[in-house]
């Protein structure tokens, strides 16, 4: 039993001199970071940018704190209104915001307020409705602040904006502005978050991003970083633990925050999530999802579910190619598998649900 207050964020050495090495380089590839889910994604890169010197301009764009619909919605979560702030007492915004961006000794950081504008501008954007005009201003935007310092720009929860059509589908322009950053004028470092491995996958298998992106895994810690982690705050039963939770920072968290006996709350997690795979099974027995490929919509049997799940009775991952689509996508849109479309391999999202399918698959006929 624990009694914590606060949680520090812990370790990522490897990960943030990953990132540091390109942060420190000119800005030629978009860097994209997965991982599975409460992996500690956005932790590692808020704790990153908020100790970065003072020569770093860091926009941070989280998209999933708002629904984004339409076009209004993208500029909305894009861009920050800077009403009480320094835009509000001056006329021109441009060369202004950026000697306010740039001149020393100020807040550099712009994390989860987006990019700030001022609100007419904000305004002509809404009614243009033209987002090549967006990027074209936040290219120049880029481009002044680069003359004195190194912006970077970090959108978190990419997927969330995937499938958004305006006037064709908004991510490919988005692809295109990362591109012209980077690969082209090298002026603003850009780091794309998400923990939806199907999102990744299509990212990975892009043609018009090929030889201009890079993949950092943020994945679970390894069992001795979660050792160390648990010791940490003196956590008695570290074996057990990580036997159950893995080394997910998310889930031993939750394991530290709690006040229960430790194999109670062993039970009552696995046993929650051993519901959640038997109430889709059962589901299964009655209705047969479809899964769209390409023009085709493929049904997902329950048979075949529980084939997939059997590959992970005695191992903890398997090869990407030994899954095949339909049930794969089915599995990884519930939260339940993640793909490393990198190196080519699925595993469970985390090590309860991994032994959550082991019991269930010893319960169901
Ligand atoms: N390196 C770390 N040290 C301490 N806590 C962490 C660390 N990484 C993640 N966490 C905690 O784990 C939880 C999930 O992390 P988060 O960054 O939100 O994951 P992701 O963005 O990958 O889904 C959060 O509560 C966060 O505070
Ligand atoms: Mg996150």
């Amino acid at each position: 039993m624990t009694n914590i207050r606060k949680i520090e964020f812990f370790d990522r050495e490897k990960e943030r001199g990953e990132i540091m090495q390109i942060l420190e380089s000119e800005p030629h590839l978009i860097n994209f970071i997965y991982g599975p889910i409460n992996s500690g994604k956005t932790s590692l890169i808020t704790n990153l940018i908020e100790n970065l010197p003072e020569n770093y301009v860091v926009f941070y764009v989280n998209l999933r704190r708002k629904s984004i619909i339409r076009y209004e919605d993208f500029i909305r979560v894009l861009f920050a209104i800077e009403e009480g702030g320094f835009l509000k007492k001056i006329k021109n915004i441009f060369t202004k915001v950026l000697k306010h961006i740039t001149s020393t000794g100020e807040k550099t950081l712009y994390k989860s307020h987006g990019i700030p504008v001022d609100k007419s501008l904000l305004e002509t954007f809404f009614k243009e409705k033209s987002n090549e005009d967006v990027f074209n201003y936040l290219v120049e935007y880029f481009k002044n602040i680069a003359k004195h310092k190194t912006p970077v720009l970090v959108i978190d929860e990419l997927q969330m904006i995937g499938d958004l059509e305006i006037n064709g589908k908004l991510i490919y322009k988005l692809f295109n502005f990362f591109i012209g950053l980077t690969k082209e004028l090298h002026i603003c470092h850009v780091f794309a978050l998400s923990s939806d491995s199907l999102f990744i996958e299509r990212v990975y298998a892009e043609a018009m991003l090929e030889g201009r992106t890079n993949y950092l895994l943020v994945d679970d810690f390894d069992k001795e970083t979660a050792r160390k982690f648990l010791e940490k705050y003196n956590f008695g039963d570290t074996d057990i633990a990580i036997q159950y939770f893995g080394g997910k920072p998310g889930d031993l968290i939750k394991l530290l925050a709690q006040n229960k006996d430790i194999t109670i709350f062993m039970k009552e997690t696995t046993d929650e999530k051993k519901r959640f795979l038997i109430d889709m099974l059962d589901e299964l027995l009655y209705v047969k999802p479809k899964i769209e490929i390409g023009k085709e919509k493929i049904p997902v049997e329950r048979h075949k579910i529980i084939d997939v799940l059997k590959k992970f009775k005695d191992k903890e991952e398997t090869e990407d190619v030994e899954i095949s689509r339909p049930e794969k996508i089915y599995l990884v849109n519930r939260n339940i598998l993640f793909v490393n479309s990198k190196s080519g391999i699925i595993k469970p999202q985390s090590k309860i649900i991994l032994t959550a399918i082991r019991e269930i698959l010893k319960e169901i006929k």
